[in-house]
């Protein structure tokens, strides 16, 4: 039996150009998509197209301008990301969506090792029980954090550098390590592999299929054609996708 995990419909979004005297800028219109637990989508198209405006608006890190974007929660109910308020989207990005977006967002002074190990901390409420269980938490994360970066070939004497001054490849596997720590059912990958070299791009393929095997829902971008046809269960084009049910 398969679980629907998304279902996009009549998506629509346009940019409103302030700084250039209100140009309206239509990117996508009446988007329609579906995606099943276990598929992985692939997004296809030149650029420009709105592939990755189509991940943010379902990270709702854009806001959409109409239409629906139903996602099956981790308890399984549903709910409109669109109309979410932002606790509920807070809650569904800790919890339901995980998104490994084209650049790191660097927080200045943390550790490479305590940018990965963050989000199993999030779940474990680090605010709650005693101080020694929260180093033990701590310590936890840390050690799986290690076992990441080890698998994504980041070279141990960064580890404890902030990621900042990192190469564009280091920092695209560190933005991997912090989102694959903790799958969520329904996984964004935007380009991951853009800057990877041909090792580190077969470790990512080998996690994607690994995510896919137990379940998850992906959804990606990727450069790559061999990346694509590892990857993917299904291959949609960015404008296929305009009104296809
Ligand atoms: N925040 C934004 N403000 C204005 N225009 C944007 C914004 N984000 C994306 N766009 C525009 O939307 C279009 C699609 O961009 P994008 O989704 O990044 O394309 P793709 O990922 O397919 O290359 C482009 O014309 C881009 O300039
Ligand atoms: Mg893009």
């Amino acid at each position: 039996m398969t679980t629907q995990r998304l279902h996009i419909t009549g998506l629509n979004k346009a940019f409103t150009l302030h700084a250039q005297g209100g140009i309206h800028l239509p990117v996508l219109d009446t988007l329609n998509l579906s995606i099943d637990d276990g598929e992985c989508v692939v997004i296809e198209g030149p650029s420009g197209q709105g592939k990755s405006t189509l991940l943010k608006l379902i990270h709702a890190n854009y806001r959409a301008t109409s239409g629906a974007i139903a996602l099956r929660r981790s308890n399984d109910e549903w709910i409109d990301v669109v109309q979410a308020s932002e606790p509920e989207l807070l809650d569904i990005r800790q919890n339901d969506i995980g998104y490994v977006s084209q650049f790191l967002r660097v927080i200045p002074r943390i550790s490479a090792l305590d940018v990965v190990a963050e989000p199993l901390l999030d779940m474990w409420q680090p605010n709650h029980g005693d101080k020694s269980a929260r180093e033990q938490a701590l310590s936890a994360a840390r050690d799986e954090a290690k076992l990441w970066l080890a698998k994504l070939r980041i070279p141990e004497s960064l580890w404890s550098l902030p990621p900042a001054t990192f190469s564009g490849g280091e920092q695209q596997r560190i933005n991997i390590a912090r989102s694959l720590i903790r799958p969520r059912p329904l996984m964004l990958l935007d380009e991951p592999t853009a800057s990877l070299d041909k090792a580190n791009a077969e470790t990512v393929v080998e996690l994607i299929l690994a995510l896919r095997s137990t379940g998850c829902a992906v959804l990606g971008i990727f450069h790559d054609t061999e990346v694509r046809e590892r990857v993917a269960t299904r291959k949609v084009s960015i404008s296929q996708l305009r009104s296809a049910v």
